[in-house]
């Protein structure tokens, strides 16, 4: 009993105070680039079979799989009762941050909140202006193919304890504007180590092998290294890096295309120029 109450208490959510959401207008230009460089949609598409609904809204429905079942990530636009449209500031933040849904339960972090947490609220807050400028989709939650997921979701309260790293990304003083603006957005929005950093017995992101590739999450194969992209061969240069990241496929570049990366690069071809350079030099510093 009394380890059940430790367990109750430990397992807790623990949602930010008010006092997180500074004053912000929200600067919708920001918040797209940041939900293309997020691969928001990626999860939060519909489904093939929900006809009528536009593939390019996020409005949520499209299987997710994962180790522990299958999870419909839900509706992000601002549709008042099934989407978005009715949440705080502070609601959005709890959940792209730290995982807590509106009704004050653990997300499942198949959701990549742990690298999102590294963002300022500001851009979150961006995203959210993003978002609310979207058309409102109706189109109701699916709840999640999991066994026990009530317990399951209460027990990722320990999980959280010690694998849900929450420091925001700070930039490196020793290095140029572009390199930093690089390293945000692959550590940050872009969550690139959820897949190319391996994960450690609990399933947190091991950081000691930062970015060194392992076991893909989603199941089959496996995610490459990202480091030394130049000195093995795989790329001569930045230049080609930045090619290979806007064109894939498609420029003959043969490691972008399954596994999920597909979608990433497809959202890279989507950002500035100069952002997919920053993504590339911070890469290529990876020796
Ligand atoms: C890899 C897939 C994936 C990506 C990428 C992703 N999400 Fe999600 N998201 C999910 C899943 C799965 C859930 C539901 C988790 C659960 O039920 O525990 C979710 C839940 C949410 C929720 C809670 C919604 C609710 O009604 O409870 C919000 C808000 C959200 N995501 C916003 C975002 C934003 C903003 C981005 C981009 C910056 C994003 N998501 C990117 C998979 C994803
Ligand atoms: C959903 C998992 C996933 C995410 C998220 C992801 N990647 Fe990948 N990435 C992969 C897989 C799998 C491959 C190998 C694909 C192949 O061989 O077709 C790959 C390949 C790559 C390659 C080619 C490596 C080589 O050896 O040529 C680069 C570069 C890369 N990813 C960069 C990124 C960046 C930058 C991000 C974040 C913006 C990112 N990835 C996010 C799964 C992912």
């Amino acid at each position: 009993m009394l380890g059940f109450t430790a367990f109750w208490l430990v397992s807790a959510p623990r949602p930010l105070p008010a006092s997180a959401i500074p004053p912000h207008t929200g600067n919708i230009a920001n918040g797209e680039i940041l939900y293309i460089a997020g691969g928001c949609r990626n999860c939060h598409k519909p489904n093939a079979d929900q006809a009528g609904l536009d593939p390019n809204l996020p409005s949520g429905g499209f299987p997710l799989k994962t180790p522990i079942g299958v999870l419909y990530p839900p509706n992000l636009t601002p549709d008042a009762q099934t989407g978005i449209g009715s949440w705080s500031d502070l609601d959005f933040v709890n959940a792209v941050q730290r995982g807590i849904s509106k009704s004050g339960q653990h997300l499942i972090p198949a959701f990549p909140y742990t690298s999102y947490a590294a963002m300022p609220v500001e851009d979150v807050l961006d995203i959210k202006a993003y978002l609310m400028s979207l058309p409102p989709v109706a189109s109701p939650r699916r709840g999640a193919d999991i066994p026990m997921a009530f317990l399951l979701r209460r027990g990722l309260g320990l999980w959280k304890f010690v694998g849900l790293d929450a420091a925001p990304w700070r930039p490196d003083a020793a290095q140029s504007p572009s390199w930093n603006r690089g390293s945000y957005l692959v550590n940050g929005p872009g969550h690139c180590g959820e897949c190319h950093t391996p994960r450690n017995l609990i399933m947190a992101r091991d950081n000691s092998r930062f970015m060194m590739g392992g076991p893909h999450p989603e199941g089959e194969g496996k995610v490459p290294s990202l480091h030394g992209l130049v000195e093995t061969g795989r790329y001569k240069d930045q230049k080609d890096l930045v090619l290979a990241l806007q064109n894939g496929e498609v420029f003959g570049y043969e490691h972008m295309s399954s596994g999920g990366m597909g979608q990433v690069q497809a959202n890279m071809a989507k950002l500035p120029q100069a952002d997919v350079e920053a993504i590339a030099e911070y890469l290529i510093s990876l020796k």
